[in-house]
Parts: structure tokens; sequence; C-alpha cells
């Protein structure tokens, strides 16, 4: 089954309550953390989630581009989040470790986030203790990009080595999603798709969010 986490990047913040009414048909809500250092711009953060938690009861998907991730994951578990991404190049081994058990212990799914130049190989160590793996088609700091269809090789890679080892977690992809790009990445085995631009700039964004599904 195919999920669709609508990125609330491109929403309208003024009227945030409205914007997350108008995608309920999506599975989940793509929360986009920036902080300026990892990636080169900042967003939203704890008090926004915990707003966004107040104003709906639908899957909060948290993606954190932060660095020094271990450090704030408890919070943001303890702000409303469901699911936890963060990225693996931001922190060092056993903190990344760390991080994947606080937020279990949190009674949430936790989940590893990898940039364009990362190897697939790289979340191998971590596999087991992962419920998503995020393979980003843009370089993450941005919504609206393009797509970067030379990751489908490492969506293919990753969806591999999780049937290879008898797992059960989700493939994400995050950047440039759209109806037509949706297809590349659902055939690469991704199962997850975060549309962040081609969602809210859909005149329509329920018959959006059916389109994107396939
Ligand atoms: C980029 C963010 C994305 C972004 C996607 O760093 O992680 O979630 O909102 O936006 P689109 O779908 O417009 O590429
Ligand atoms: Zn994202």
């Amino acid at each position: 089954m195919i999920l669709i986490s609508p990125s609330i990047l491109s929403a309208d913040f003024a009227r945030l309550g409205e914007e997350i009414e108008t995608i309920h048909t999506a599975d989940y809500v793509h929360f986009d953390v920036m902080d300026g250092v990892f990636v080169p711009n900042l967003s939203i953060g704890l008090p926004v989630l915990q707003c966004v938690r107040r104003a709906t009861d639908m899957v909060l998907d948290v993606h954190l581009m932060i660095t020094k991730p271990h450090k704030y994951v408890g919070r943001f578990c303890d702000a409303g989040a469901d699911i936890v991404v963060f990225h693996l190049e931001a922190d060092e081994p056993q903190d990344v470790l760390a991080a994947l058990d606080e937020i279990h212990a949190k009674g949430k799914k936790a989940g590893l986030a990898l940039k364009p130049r990362t190897p697939a190989e790289a979340v191998l160590p971590y596999l087991d203790q992962c419920d998503m793996v995020l393979v980003m088609t843009v370089e993450p700091g941005f919504g609206g990009q393009s797509f970067m269809a030379d990751q489908m090789e490492k969506v293919t890679a990753v969806r591999r080595m999780i049937t290879e080892r008898g797992l059960s977690c989700d493939v994400e992809v995050d950047g440039g999603v759209n109806p037509e790009t949706a297809k590349v990445c659902i055939a690469a085995g991704a199962n997850v798709l975060v549309a962040g631009s081609d969602v809210f700039k859909a005149p329509d964004r329920a018959a959006r969010i059916r389109e994107l599904r396939g």
C-alpha cells in the first residue's frame, strides 16, 4: 500500500489548521524541521509541532534536518510526533543508535534519512532499528526543487536490503514528487511518498493525493 505524506512546508502557516484539514485524505502529515546549520534554511520546530498535534489526529511524520539530533528527538516525541526521522549524517554512530533507541522508548516510530550523496550502505548498521528509511530525492533544505532520478538506484538498494533481512521497514522518498515521479519512486521500491509543493499548489488537493497513490 502506498502512503502519502504531504509536507506542510508548502502550506500557508498563518492558516495551518485549515491547511491540514484540506489534506485529511492523506496518510501522514510531513513536518520539516530545519536548523540553519545542517541545511541552509530555517523552518518550524517544537512549539508549532505542539499546536499541530492539538489540531489533528493524523499521523505526524517529523523530518529533522538538524545537527546532533540525539539531543532533540525526545522532545519531538513529547511534542506529538508519531514518527521521528533524522539524518544519519548529522550525528556520531553511537548517538544515532542512542537516538533510535530513545524514540522507540517513547513508543514512537524511528527512521533515518539519507542525503543524495550518502550511499544506501550507510544505513545498514542501523537497519534493524529503523521503522522507515527516507531517501532524499533533492538536497534537503527547500521545497519546490527538481526530482533527482539518480536516487532511484538507492531506493531499490535500500528496499533490497530490507527484503533480504526480512524486515518490515518503510521506504520514504522526499523531494520533487509529483504524479509522474511518484510512479518512478513506487517502481523503484518506495511505499511512502512525501509531496509538498505538488499537493499544496493543486487546485483540488484530495484529487492530487489520490493521483499520487497511482
Ligand atoms: C526538503 C524537505 C521536503 C520538502 C519537499 O528539504 O524535506 O519535505 O518540503 O518539497 P517538494 O515536495 O516541494 O519538493
Ligand atoms: Zn522532508
